[in-house]
């Protein structure tokens, strides 16, 4: 699958305020500063299109992107939504912020009708922290469709970037029959890209399929 072109849309605090829900839509979501702007960026190869920042809680509301892409040039073009979400973990927030946090991203998992997948982001130089498994414990309660992205794989040797992935994964099976699938990444090395690009091919034609 090729990306055709990527263009911002619209931010918006809250679910009743985003975009209509007329094509397939993949968010990404992860702890504060874990490259969620970096690999959208990335994925769509556009270096500035998604902000980032080295400073932590950079993104604060549901910014939505349009991408086309096209299978082969024989193939009709295809249009669907990539979020960039805010992160969650940031320290530096009051009670009243990190529970709006909350409550604006747990209306849009549970309610965002277009939603295909979330795309879980986790740093790959660390062990597994108890705020990711948290949250893809919630994930499994609403029952809701995501795949484990490791980033920043360029910051750790390849050993320790898959003793990670293991340690994660053993963790997961404490409480998972069924693992889900994990693809690693770096956005400075444009690692996982092509694996990237085919999960969402895959899906986007799953969801042409049902509608
Ligand atoms: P928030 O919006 O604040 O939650 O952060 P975010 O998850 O969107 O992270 P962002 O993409 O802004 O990246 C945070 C920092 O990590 C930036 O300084 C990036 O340059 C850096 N970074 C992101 N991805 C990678 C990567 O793959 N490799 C390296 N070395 N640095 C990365
Ligand atoms: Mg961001």
């Amino acid at each position: 699958m090729n990306i055709i072109s990527a263009t911002y849309l619209i931010s918006s605090p809250k679910l009743d305020l985003c975009p209509a829900a007329d094509r397939p839509e993949y968010a990404f979501i992860g702890r504060s500063n874990v490259g969620k702007s970096s690999l959208i960026n990335m994925l769509v190869n556009q270096r500035h299109l998604a902000k980032t920042s080295g400073t932590p809680g950079k993104t604060q509301l549901i910014n939505h992107f349009t991408v086309e892409s096209q299978r082969n040039e024989k193939s009709p073009k295809l249009s669907w939504y990539v979020v960039d979400l805010p992160g969650y973990g940031f320290a530096k927030v009051s009670q009243a912020q990190r529970a709006g946090w909350e409550k604006m991203i747990r209306e849009y998992i549970l309610h965002r009708e277009n939603l295909v997948n979330l795309f879980l982001l986790v740093d790959a130089r660390h062990s597994p922290q108890k705020a990711d498994l948290d949250f893809i414990n919630k994930l499994g309660e609403w029952k809701v469709p995501f795949t484990i992205l490791f980033t920043k794989a360029d910051k750790e040797t390849q050993k320790v970037v898959s003793q990670h992935v293991k340690e994660f994964q053993a963790a997961m099976k404490t409480v998972w029959v069924e693992l889900p699938d994990l693809i690693v990444t770096s956005a400075e090395k444009r690692l996982g890209r092509p694996q990237l690009l085919e999960a969402i091919d895959r899906m986007n034609e799953a969801f042409s399929k049902d509608q």
